[in-house]
């Protein structure tokens, strides 16, 4: 028999799905601006040419982050607004909650100094943009730690000390 919760937890199977297929594109079309896939060959792999094209990828990147605002709003809105009030944020889910608002405000930031040409000093993008690889880097580490430890983004509010 089909249940309101049933139906709740298969939307959020398939956003948690969603979520992680847009981080995966994020991190591909990211790195594919550095650009690294052509360097080491991978773009030479049959299938995989685009991922030499700069603007194809930086499109792709765009669109990947467009995705994940969206789902990031999701997902905070309905914490602040329905789960805050029996759940809390883990402090692994802490961690990556500001890890990820750290890559976000400087892919924005990133995003107006391209689109507007706003005239950020040499010094201010490259901080900008080892921010953002760096937070990065750390998110998809502690992405990696957090699956394997079997680490929630949040707990019940009684199991206040394992997290
Ligand atoms: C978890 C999500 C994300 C990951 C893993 C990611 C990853 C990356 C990486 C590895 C680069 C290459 C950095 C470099 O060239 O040194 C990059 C570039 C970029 N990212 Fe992201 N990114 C993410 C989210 C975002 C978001 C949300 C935005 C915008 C709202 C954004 C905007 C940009 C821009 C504009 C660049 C190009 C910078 C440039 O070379 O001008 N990214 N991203």
């Amino acid at each position: 028999m089909k249940t309101r919760s049933n139906t709740t937890a298969r939307s959020q199977r398939k956003l948690n799905y969603a979520y992680g297929l847009i981080l995966f594109l994020l991190a591909l079309t990211g790195f594919a601006q550095m650009p690294i896939f052509k360097r080491y060959y991978i773009a030479d792999i049959p299938g995989l040419g685009w991922l030499a094209e700069f603007y194809t990828t930086h499109f792709l990147h765009y669109l990947g982050a467009a995705a994940i605002l969206a789902i990031a709003a999701y997902f905070a809105a309905e914490f602040f607004l329905v789960t805050r009030k029996y759940r809390r944020l883990s402090a692994s889910g802490g961690v990556r909650a500001a890890i990820l608002l750290g890559i976000i405000v400087s892919g924005i930031l990133l995003v107006i100094r391209n689109t507007f040409f706003v005239p950020f000093s040499p010094q201010v993008v490259i901080v900008l943009l080892l921010a953002h690889l760096g937070l990065t880097m750390a998110f998809l580490l502690v992405l990696l730690y957090c699956r394997l430890a079997g680490k929630p983004w949040t707990v019940p509010r009684h199991e206040e000390a394992q997290s």
